[in-house]
């Protein structure tokens, strides 16, 4: 098994290029190549088709108007069913991009061919059953070969992960719970996301028999509650109504790789609008729910996207004006102990809220977190877990210099407030 050398054609290869992400992540790298290893970086295109990655390469070089891009940026041929040209893939680079889901169909044998082949693994994925599926299979196969495959390093679950840490960071005392809340606002031209994550969650939900199985397999115990435990809410919260989102993925997979896990109790509820929206989301969510257990179900909501979604997911994903006119923000509340309280003793005294805000989340920010997890991995080895292993963000980027890097690239953390009790 090789393990990673510093001296390969490559710093990162962007892995499924060709694909509606991959396209962002392309023009994101190429914006930010002096970001590389002493102020520069090799890179190439990579996927099953040359002709489409020429085709990528052409439009970055057109829209980011960089000539230069059309002869400095190689191209590599792999295929997911091809497990040689991984493997050349692999050997070529320290980083690989992984752009090419759904991760449940296509995304064990990339993080196996890195594992084998000594390149650093970095993917988008949202789905859970893959995650810790990789961590379960593949944890100490990639700490032997000093290889760190990073999963989930999209818009889920970055911000959600570095968000927890800066608050806690920020926070005097003991930080014991965090709720999150998510808004995402639309312009004019409206939104909508890409139908190949819809397909992931699909298969996901028809599969959830498996992610139980796979969870027992782990045996994990929920960490002991520090501090007040608190409750989840439903309703109605600051103008918004907020779902409980499920970020089972983040909480669990934020604590298998850390030695010493943030106990913090973490719920996140994304904002849905107005009654309507909810209406809506709720009718969806029946016919999903419905649909998504039979064969023939789920390819009708696969070969009809728009309508089964209400138009939230299509096959031609969002346009570029739909995009500059779509923004987010994180809010997290977070509660715990000021300094010199302990945390088993009474109610919660001290109040912190702190906040992220960006682009287009699905794959404006998507692009900027993959690429700028991937520049701290190549800048910063000296701030990552000692060895290499499977890890969530939270538990690899802890120590590094990310967030600094985020806020430098339009993901901004802010802290409207903290609040003591028995302060002014
Ligand atoms: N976590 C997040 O925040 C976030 C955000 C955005 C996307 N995502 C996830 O990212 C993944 C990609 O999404 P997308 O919308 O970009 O999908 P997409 O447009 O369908 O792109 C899929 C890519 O995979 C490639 N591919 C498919 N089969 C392959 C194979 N056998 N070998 C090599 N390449 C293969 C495709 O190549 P061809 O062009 O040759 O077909 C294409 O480049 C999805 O899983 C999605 O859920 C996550």
């Amino acid at each position: 098994m090789a393990t990673v050398i510093s001296n390969r054609p490559y710093h990162i290869i962007v892995f499924g290029a060709s694909g509606f992400t991959g396209q962002f992540v392309v023009e994101e790298v190429a914006r930010n190549a002096k970001e590389g290893p002493s102020g520069s970086m090799k890179w190439a295109l990579a996927g099953r088709s040359r002709h489409r990655l020429e085709g990528v390469l052409e439009q970055a070089a057109d829209s980011l108007n960089k000539p230069e891009l059309r002869i400095e940026v190689d191209i590599i041929v792999a295929d997911v069913s091809d497990a040689d040209s991984l493997a050349i893939m692999c050997q070529q680079g320290l980083v690989v991009l992984n752009c090419v889901g759904p991760y449940r169909f296509y995304g064990e044998p990339v993080v196996k061919a890195c594992i084998e082949n000594g390149a650093h693994c970095i993917d988008i994925c949202g789905e859970p059953q893959f995650l810790e599926g990789m961590q379960l299979e593949y944890h100490s196969k990639a700490m032997v070969s000093g290889v760190y495959v990073i999963g989930s390093c999209g818009f889920d679950s970055i911000p959600a992960d570095m968000g927890i840490l800066y608050t806690k960071d920020h926070f005097k005392g003991t930080l014991t719970a965090v709720e999150s809340f998510l808004t995402i606002h639309t312009g004019p031209e409206g939104g909508c996301a890409h139908d190949s994550t819809w397909q992931s969650a699909i298969y996901g939900f028809a599969d959830s028999g498996s992610l139980r199985k796979l969870r027992k397999k782990f045996g994990h115990q929920p960490l002991p509650v520090v501090g007040a435990p608190f409750k989840k809410r439903y309703g109605q919260m600051s103008n918004v109504n907020a779902v409980l989102k499920d970020n089972r993925s983040i909480k669990e997979l934020s604590c298998l790789s850390v030695s010493r896990p943030p106990q913090v109790q973490y719920t996140a509820y994304v904002g849905v609008g107005g009654v309507w929206s909810l209406i809506k989301l709720f009718c969806g969510g029946l016919i999903f729910w419905f649909l998504g257990k039979f064969r023939l179900g789920r390819k009708l909501l696969i070969t009809f996207p728009e309508i089964f979604s209400f138009g939230m997911f299509t096959k031609s994903g969002p346009s570029r004006k739909q995009m500059e006119g779509t923004s987010f923000r994180l809010t997290f509340f977070g509660e715990g102990y000021a300094e010199g309280t302990e945390p088993s003793q009474g109610r919660p005294n001290a109040r912190i809220c702190t906040q992220i805000h960006g682009a287009e989340p699905g794959y404006v920010a998507t692009s900027v977190t993959m690429v700028q997890a991937a520049i701290t991995v190549l800048n910063e080895p000296q701030f990552l877990p000692v060895k290499g292993g499977v890890y969530s963000p939270g538990a690899v980027f802890a120590k590094t210099t990310l967030i600094h890097r985020l806020n430098k690239h339009g993901l901004v953390f802010t802290l409207p407030y903290i609040k003591s009790s028995e302060g002014p």
